[in-house]
């Protein structure tokens, strides 16, 4: 297997729960509002045309890198650009991301077109390539995707609403016609992952933010099969790139989420990292889970809230992350107290080896 020049870096290391002089650390929107470089771009250019414009959207994946060099890039994108990649007119707004004509029933599924991403999601790929040459190659740059279940829940709502009772509704009611969607989107998003690998990623995420809305017998009926149908096809291709899996509010799907496959799990504020570790053991790496409202606190909270998170796993095949995106209202100052800690805290309380 081709070894990258990032292979060794602290952040795929961790990936593969490997000895880590120190916990990496990133934040999930880490490119966002609460940078005024990147106000400053919005300004000028609508969210959409910055996603769809490589030299913008490298400019604005290099923001946060610029300002705090974490340990890790990802690119700017919206999970819902392989929704209109699939053919589902998108407006990105104010009000947060709108698909003007959702999906409410079976036949509006088959009209979804398999695309090729380096095609019609070309912008992003040559993103990631000048992404990759203007970084040092042993910088990783992340590449995501949103999970099926949670690009399904925006497809057939159409917008973000609390519950997506539509998208539980259509669920309810056409299940054949759900799972079908559901499949239809992981065999395009193992497509668009896979390019973004080829394109320079090092890793990839898988986003299943509204997994928490279901129960445990309907993601695992549901949404599992179709995260593990990605992330299989995605190793076909790339068998040494880590993936991670992020969802929020699923304390009760932990079991089923270390069934996905996944290397990595990213975990919201609400559990407990060394509980998680209990049950799953050392061989899973976790990703979190500080609360973004943390970063709205003084900054001996925010070190304090650091180092109670490395100390739950002792440092071992642990990221450092937030539990959600970074709040468009948090300081610049906390964000560099977050990053500033977790780097200080080094070495790793432990960083041997576990034997498999
Ligand atoms: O992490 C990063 O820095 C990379 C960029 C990134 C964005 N969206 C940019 C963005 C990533 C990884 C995402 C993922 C995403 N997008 C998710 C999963 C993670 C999560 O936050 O739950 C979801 C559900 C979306 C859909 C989406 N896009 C929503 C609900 C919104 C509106 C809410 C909001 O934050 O405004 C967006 C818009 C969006 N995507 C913004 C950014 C920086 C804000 C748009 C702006 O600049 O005006």
């Amino acid at each position: 297997m081709e070894r990258t020049p990032a292979y060794d870096s602290l952040f795929l290391r961790a990936c593969r729960c490997e000895p880590v002089e120190r916990v990496p650390v990133w934040m999930m929107r880490q490119a966002g509002r609460y940078l005024p470089e990147y106000r400053a771009i919005r300004q000028r250019h609508p969210f959409l045309e910055v996603c769809k414009t490589p030299d913008l959207a490298v400019e604005v994946s290099l923001q946060p890198y610029r300002a705090f060099a974490m340990d890790a890039v990802i690119i700017f994108s919206d999970i819902l650009i392989p929704a209109a990649a699939m053919g589902m007119p998108l407006e990105i707004g104010d009000g947060g991301p709108v698909l003007t004509n959702p999906i409410r029933d079976p036949a509006a599924i088959s009209k979804l077109r398999a695309f090729d991403p380096e095609q019609e999601t070309r912008f992003l790929c040559d993103a990631l390539r000048q992404l990759r040459r203007a970084l040092d190659p042993a910088v990783p740059i992340l590449g995501f995707a949103g999970a099926p279940w949670t690009l399904a829940c925006y497809m057939v709502e159409g917008r973000s609403k609390d519950g997506f009772p539509a998208a539980k509704q259509f669920f309810l009611h056409e299940p054949a016609a759900f799972a079908q969607l559901l499949n239809t989107v992981a065999a395009h998003t193992a497509r668009y992952l896979t390019a973004q690998i080829g394109a320079g990623a090092s890793a990839v995420q898988l986003f299943d933010t509204w997994a928490g809305e279901l129960a445990d017998a309907d993601f695992r009926r549901v949404a599992l099969p179709a995260i593990q149908r990605v992330i299989r096809e995605v190793k076909a291709a790339y068998p040494s790139v880590p993936i991670i899996l992020y969802s929020k509010g699923t304390a009760h799907l932990l079991d089923a989420l270390a069934e996905s496959g996944a290397d990595v799990l990213s975990l919201d504020w609400r559990i407990d990292l060394a509980s998680v570790r209990n049950r799953l053991g050392p061989h899973i790496a976790l990703q979190g889970n500080v609360d973004p409202c943390v970063l709205l606190g003084p900054a001996a909270a925010i070190r304090q809230a650091v180092s109670d998170a490395i100390a739950k796993t002792a440092g071992h095949g642990h990221i450092l992350n937030l539990g959600h995106g970074i709040l468009p209202d948090t300081p610049v100052e906390n964000a560099r107290t977050f990053i500033e800690t977790a780097k200080s805290i080094s070495p790793a309380p432990a960083v041997k080896a576990v034997p498999r």
